[in-house]
């Protein structure tokens, strides 16, 4: 049977203007170029899993649109990637969601989400979702659907015999009841710290370890740290395993995260050891980052294995 991931969350299209640097607060700056992209980090963690599974991998996605335009066009993009958008619902009450993007001269970003329909997967659909996860050998999670309905999939999920992948972004904290859901929780630095309620701040690689222990004890099974150019770290209790990141020139980060956890979802997925799973999410992101947008970067599977031949 293919192994099956399914992925609950947001579906967004990205305005992305690039800038050549960030506006501060109160200020205009002219930007070089506009695009509409598809995103929302449901809906590119989805993408990138369909993309980076191949035909092998079934890849399914719940979520909630608008009836708009957006909500075509981003059913679309999943679909010509290979995942399957039955679950995903339009609602009269909202919307569909969509994310206001700058990007600057140096791949840096800010992002602003107007959640819209993505507000509207509730509790109550929980049990209609229960289906999307049957044989799913990991489901993925993120947190711009309400909190209330990613508590009660995660417990779904995991009752259906999934492992669940929670992405705790946008950052937050978080009642630990949600890390005890997570068999692998992956923060990024500043996520990292929001949960373990410190300033977010820029933290170097040699306390990675303190930081993924300290999310262990408050819970999740598994911790890998998303480190950006630092690389990614993770902690199973067992083992500790650093991995640098690929040297590339950036683009754009957005969605890195996203890719990051699709490829690290599809190579646990396909029983391969934790230390190639790593390196294949850290190659799939590297890759990405050196392209302008969210599901626009996400590379292909052949991609990938190339580049990771070439970088030996
Ligand atoms: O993680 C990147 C994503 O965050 C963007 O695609 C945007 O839609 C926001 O959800």
């Amino acid at each position: 049977m293919r192994p099956v991931l399914a992925v609950v969350g947001s579906l967004n299209m990205d305005f992305v203007v690039t800038v050549s640097r960030l506006p501060a607060p109160g200020e205009t700056v002219l930007g070089s170029g506009f695009q509409m992209i598809p995103g929302g980090k449901g809906a590119n963690q989805a993408c990138a899993a369909a993309r980076l599974g191949g035909a092998a991998m079934t890849v399914r996605m719940a979520g909630r649109v608008g009836y708009d335009v957006f909500a075509d066009h981003l059913k679309a993009s999943l679909s010509a990637a290979g995942v399957d958008v039955s679950a995903v619902h339009a609602t009269k009450a909202q919307p569909t969601g969509v994310a206001l993007i700058w990007v600057d001269r140096t791949g840096q970003n800010s992002i602003v989400v107007a959640s819209g329909a993505n507000h509207e997967l509730l509790p109550a659909d929980v049990g209609a979702l229960r289906p999307v996860f049957r044989d799913a050998r990991f489901v993925l999670f993120q947190l711009e659907t309400p909190l209330a309905t990613v508590r009660g999939a995660l417990e779904a999920a995991r009752q259906e015999g999934a492992q669940t992948i929670l992405d705790p972004a946008p950052a937050q904290r978080l009642p630990a009841e949600f890390l005890r859901l997570a068999d692998i929780l992956t923060p990024n630095e500043t996520e990292a710290l929001i949960l373990l309620g410190r300033p977010p701040a820029r933290v170097p690689a040699t306390e990675a370890p303190g930081l993924a222990r300290a999310l262990r004890e408050l819970g999740a099974a598994r911790v890998v740290l998303k480190l950006g150019d630092q690389g990614c770290f993770c902690d199973d209790g067992a083992r500790q395993l650093h991995v640098p990141a690929f040297p590339v020139e950036v683009r754009d980060s957005t969605a890195a995260g996203d890719i990051f956890n699709a490829g690290l979802a599809v190579a646990l997925a396909e029983e391969r050891p934790i230390e190639d799973a790593l390196r294949f999410a850290s190659a799939a992101a590297a890759i990405s980052v050196t392209r302008l947008g969210a599901q626009a970067s996400v590379p292909a599977r052949a991609e990938v294995e190339a580049f990771l031949q070439t970088a030996g």
